[in-house]
């Protein structure tokens, strides 16, 4: 059965993810949404929806729309996730879920109480390398995980007005990076037992660059780098009693995966489709609904509030009021 997709804005991941779609044989983008009805007209002529709406309203109560993914700045998923939810529309929504905890655990709640199916668009569980590395680990390869480190960084425009550094629009390193550093910390080792941080703000008021410290009781610890004033290397390396994993060249959207153990020979796993997770992602969403299903095993809303529970913890010790 082909699912039929509503893109909720036109921007830069909504064009990306729409084309994603548009390509995968048992999908279609059935209609767009903009807030202006010439940008969403001229998404949906790109990738050959036979819709388009000047609203996010008009999108989610488009009844030739089964599921709605949200790509608008993260202060502004909200509002479109609960039109969708409230119209019956499965959503798939864009990193990070929204803005702050309260919100993450308010739609949760909506999603939960409705019975619609709502997840987060971390692809990034859903590459097929992450998801060999997570086994790898749970089977004891590395043996026991010690240390986890990853970074994500690059030199962001100056635009005070954009939405990486528009606190209207939910800017920030941490909100835009930090979410698939910590989501990756928390995969492999759960929630951890103490955050700290150390970092910078802009002069927007929201965080320029940190440096995150997670520890856990059994002495396991993750130090993860985000900046939007310098590029980093963007890969992971996880480091357990018995060899290490490394996902590169970018760990959110890896490519290669080489694990080295002790005793045993050097493992190299290469993968061609760097857009691998958002194939994943989207197909787990067909996958659910098929299956009748309003959360997703893979990443279940529990684990969207976990991450952004650890996230605003990190913001708070920023502010000094952590
Ligand atoms: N998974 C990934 O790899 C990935 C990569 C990049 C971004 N993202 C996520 O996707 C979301 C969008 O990022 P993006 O890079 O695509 O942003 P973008 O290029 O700035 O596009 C955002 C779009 O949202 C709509 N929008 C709604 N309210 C808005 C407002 N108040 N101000 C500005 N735009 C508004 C606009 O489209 P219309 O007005 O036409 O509706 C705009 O084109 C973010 O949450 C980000 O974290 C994910």
């Amino acid at each position: 059965m082909t699912l039929s997709w509503g893109i909720a804005a036109t921007g830069r991941i909504a064009r990306a993810v729409g084309t994603v779609i548009a390509a995968h044989p048992d999908m279609r983008v059935a209609a767009v949404g903009s807030r202006d009805p010439q940008r969403a007209q001229l998404l949906a002529t790109e990738l050959g929806a036979p819709r388009w709406h000047g609203s996010y309203a008009a999108l989610a109560g488009d009844p030739e729309v089964q599921a709605v993914y949200v790509a608008t700045p993260h202060a502004q998923h909200a509002e479109v996730v609960e039109l969708a939810l409230a119209a019956g529309r499965a959503v798939l929504c864009e990193k990070p879920l929204t803005h702050s905890l309260a919100e993450t655990e308010r739609l949760a709640g909506l999603a939960v109480a409705s019975g619609v199916f709502l997840m987060e668009g971390m692809w990034m569980r859903f590459n097929p390398l992450v998801q060999l590395m997570q086994l790898r680990v749970r089977d004891g390869h590395l043996g026991q995980v010690r240390s986890v480190h990853a970074s994500f960084g690059f030199t962001a425009a100056a635009d005070p007005a954009g939405r990486l550094w528009n606190p209207d629009l939910g800017g920030g390193a941490l909100l835009d990076l930090g979410v698939y550093t910590v989501d990756l910390a928390r995969l492999l080792l759960g929630d951890p037992d103490k955050v700290e941080v150390t970092g910078s703000l802009a002069p927007t008021g929201v965080d320029a660059e940190e440096s995150l410290q997670l520890t856990w009781a059994n002495g396991a610890r993750a130090l993860l780098d985000t900046s939007l004033v310098a590029t980093l290397p963007g890969t992971a390396v996880v480091i357990g009693t018995k060899g290490y994993a490394e996902l590169s060249p970018t760990f959110h959207a890896p490519t290669r995966l080489r694990l080295e153990v002790a005793g045993a020979e050097p493992e190299e796993h290469l993968l061609e489709d760097r857009n691998a997770g958002f194939v994943g992602e989207l197909e787990e969403v067909a996958r659910c609904l098929a299956d009748g299903r309003s959360q997703s095993d893979v990443l279940p809303l529990s684990e969207t509030i976990a991450t952004m529970r650890v996230l605003e913890q990190a913001r708070g010790l920023l502010d000094g009021h952590g």
